[in-house]
């Protein structure tokens, strides 16, 4: 019994891999192509865990892929691997094409290959749980109904457009070669080993150091947050009983405006470790609007919670206190990545020529 993860190193993927092994034996392979976003030190803590296995590899790389699936004969590959970010989806969207739509194109066809050789019980027990965002649903007025899984697609960004089109590809490899796939839509998440290019911790750190806190447009767009060790637990829940074929929402139940969540971490941060030259909020600087910007996003979680029971833990309140927190007391995971010494994380920590 083991879990093939791809995308392991960066944000919501460690935090998964993390939990995983916290709270089970059953072995993890954790795939990751470490680009800007990955982190390697981010699974820092399993090092010298026999449970553990870091590869540094491409999911595009098909024949990776096949070899690692027959060398750990995984049960099942959970699929985090992606370019998350629509900022930079706007400015070169290519990458996003690459790994979001043909590097979800390699991994199904390998999946589908290696499913195709199990029998029995291996068989029936294989699962490709594919990870994805409520941003393929387009967006919301103020007033309309939080996104259902039976809702349209209707994509606005690179990024969104390029995460609904591996949408699909998982949907027709389950339709048209019977591959045992459940896919997940979540909301936004936020907490521990978040990449400071996303809202909440790039208020956080540039709040620290003194800089002007960048809001969008008017700051009125509102989105669902959603604390990750949450998102990692409704993952289990899904992969362990989620109906085959099928698609669950996951949310927080936490729709709000920018403008808010800015507030909000200044709040904790005037708290925590207030600033001689005054309240954080004075930082705040309404910046251009990023182009298409989707208005808002919420989550009707009721059918994870019907079938499988789960609901988030955290409220806005408390995850976002443990949020600022953990950026406090990481001081040293947050320079390594704001000087881009995490890219060197893998040399310095072992040495030169390690992939791993
Ligand atoms: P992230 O950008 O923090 O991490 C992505 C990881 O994938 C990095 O470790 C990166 O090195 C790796 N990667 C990128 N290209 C790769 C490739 N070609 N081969 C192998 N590894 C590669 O992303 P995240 O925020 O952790 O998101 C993880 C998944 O969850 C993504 O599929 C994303 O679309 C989805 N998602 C994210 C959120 C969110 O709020 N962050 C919400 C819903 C869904
Ligand atoms: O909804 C799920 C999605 O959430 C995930 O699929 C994406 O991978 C993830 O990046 C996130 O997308 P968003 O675009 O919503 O997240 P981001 O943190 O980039 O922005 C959140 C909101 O804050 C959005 O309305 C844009 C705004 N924003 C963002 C940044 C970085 C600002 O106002 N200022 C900023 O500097």
């Amino acid at each position: 019994m083991t879990l093939l993860v791809t995308g392991g190193a960066g944000f919501i993927g460690s935090n998964f891999v993390l939990d995983w092994l916290a709270g089970s034996d059953e072995p993890v392979v954790t795939l990751d192509a470490l680009t800007y976003a990955g982190n390697r030190q981010n699974l820092a803590s399993l090092d010298g865990d026999a449970r553990h296995v870091f590869v540094h590899g491409d999911i595009c790389d098909r024949d990776l892929i096949d070899r690692l699936l027959s060398a750990h004969r995984p049960r099942a590959l959970v699929h985090f691997a992606a370019e998350s970010h629509v900022d930079r989806s706007i400015h070169g969207p290519g990458a996003f094409m690459q790994t979001n739509v043909t590097g979800t194109f390699t991994l199904l066809e390998a999946a589908r290959g290696y499913w195709g050789s199990l029998e029995g019980e291996e068989k029936a027990a294989f699962r490709f749980h594919h990870v994805s965002t409520d941003e393929v649903y387009g967006s919301l007025g103020p007033t309309d109904p939080p996104f259902t899984e039976t809702h349209a697609y209707e994509p606005n960004s690179p990024y969104s457009a390029s995460k609904a089109a591996s949408d699909h590809l998982v949907r027709a490899w389950h339709h048209t070669y019977g591959l045992p796939v459940v896919t997940t839509n979540c909301s936004n998440n936020y907490g521990p080993f978040h990449f400071p290019e996303k809202l909440i911790p790039l208020i956080i750190v540039n709040a620290l150091a003194g800089k002007p806190l960048p809001v969008y447009g008017d700051g009125q767009q509102v989105r669902d947050w959603l604390y990750v060790k949450d998102h990692c637990s409704a993952i289990r829940e899904v992969l362990a009983r989620g109906r085959l074929g099928e698609t669950y929402n996951i949310g927080g139940w936490n729709e709000k405006p920018n403008i808010d969540i800015v507030k909000t971490v200044c709040a904790l941060l005037d708290e925590f470790q207030p600033d001689a030259a005054g309240p954080y909020e004075r930082l705040i600087t309404y910046v251009k609007d990023r182009p298409g910007h989707d208005r808002r996003y919420a989550i009707d979680a009721r059918k994870i919670e019907r079938e499988l029971g789960w609901r988030p833990a955290e409220t806005f309140d408390t995850g976002i206190r443990k949020t600022v927190r953990w950026y406090l007391d990481n001081q040293p995971w947050v320079s390594n990545v704001l000087s881009g010494g995490y890219r060197d994380w893998v040399t310095q920590q072992y040495g030169a020529g390690q992939g791993t």
